[in-house]
């Protein structure tokens, strides 16, 4: 087949891979042009999935140091530059972090485990050198910092993504945050945001659906709709496609004939979680107000 032949039969194939994958992710039709350019790239984030499970072989030390500055060459919140990440090698350290979370034995198997920080520790002493007033030490350096932080962790998830690894985030490392910040000894005005598990993928994993785009974008000015009816669709959807497998604690709350994401979610927020972090944070030296 001639070379502009292929081009264009690749880029149908991105086109479609990018529907079907949007498809099953929202429930509605998208129709995509497949003269747009990037649709590689749009096909690997419309198809995202987290994975949990990963081959027992090694991801060079080397291509994660690449895939850190891929994801550090995010943006970042007027240059302030207040994410770092944290690349967790003794395995010592990661089995002791596994400890804490039992439930969630992909910690341990990752190939790869990094912490995602939000450092608010740099600009206050930069001012300190610098021999200038500080007089933002309030919650916006702290929300800045952790904003910071997401959106190159999740640069981080695209880069891994992009040459063929599997990631996980995990959030559950913030249950015990004082613990995980004396292992890893992180200095005042520096929290974990979230870990990361990385490795090859030992399976393809599944497509979430997610909440459709009526829900979730809004034109203008914002437009709630009629949410239960939403909320409800989106329940029978997700219950069709991928259908939980356990109930969330049915001693307390009994077998649901019809478990739904929001009858899932209900439950999961039913118990407090992480009530003490904002003392974590304050602990830290962040000011909240
Ligand atoms: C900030 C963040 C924290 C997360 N924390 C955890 C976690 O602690 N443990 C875990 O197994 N998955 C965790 N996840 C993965 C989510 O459970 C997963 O993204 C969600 O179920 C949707 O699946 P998908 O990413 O495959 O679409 C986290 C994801 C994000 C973005």
């Amino acid at each position: 087949m001639p070379e502009q032949g292929k081009s264009e039969s690749r880029a149908r194939l991105a086109a479609g891979l990018v529907e079907e994958a949007l498809a099953e992710r929202f429930g509605e039709a998208f129709a995509v042009d497949p003269n747009l350019p990037g649709l590689d790239e749009l096909a690997r984030i419309a198809g995202h999935r987290v994975h949990r499970r990963f081959l027992p072989r090694a991801v060079e030390p080397g291509l994660v140091r690449l895939l850190c500055a891929c994801a550090l060459s995010a943006p970042s919140k007027s240059d302030l530059q207040q994410a770092d990440i944290l690349i967790v090698r003794d395995k010592a350290k990661q089995r002791a972090i596994t400890a804490l979370i039992p439930d969630m034995p992909w910690i341990a198997d990752a190939p790869v485990f990094l912490v995602f920080l939000a450092d608010g520790s740099r600009l206050p002493q930069i001012a300190q050198w610098r021999n200038k007033p500080f007089p933002n030490d309030h919650l916006d350096l702290f929300f800045n910092a952790a904003v910071d932080s997401a959106i190159v962790l999740a640069t981080f998830m695209r880069a891994a993504a992009a040459v063929g690894l599997g990631s996980c985030p995990i959030s559950a490392i913030r249950d015990r945050p004082d613990v995980v910040s004396d292992l890893l000894e992180l200095p005042a005005r520096v929290v974990p945001v979230a870990g990361l598990c990385v490795g090859w993928p030992a399976e393809a994993g599944g497509i979430t659906p997610r909440l459709g785009l009526a829900t979730t974008v809004h034109e203008d000015r914002y437009g709630a709709g009629d949410l239960a009816q939403q909320i409800d669709a989106y329940d029978r959807r997700r219950e069709e496609q991928r259908p939980y497998r356990r109930q969330r604690d049915p001693e307390r709350w009994g077998n649901a004939s019809a478990y739904d994401w929001s009858e899932d979610k209900a439950r999961q927020y039913a118990d407090p979680l992480r009530a003490d972090f904002g003392a974590f944070v304050r602990g830290k030296g962040f000011r909240l107000e």
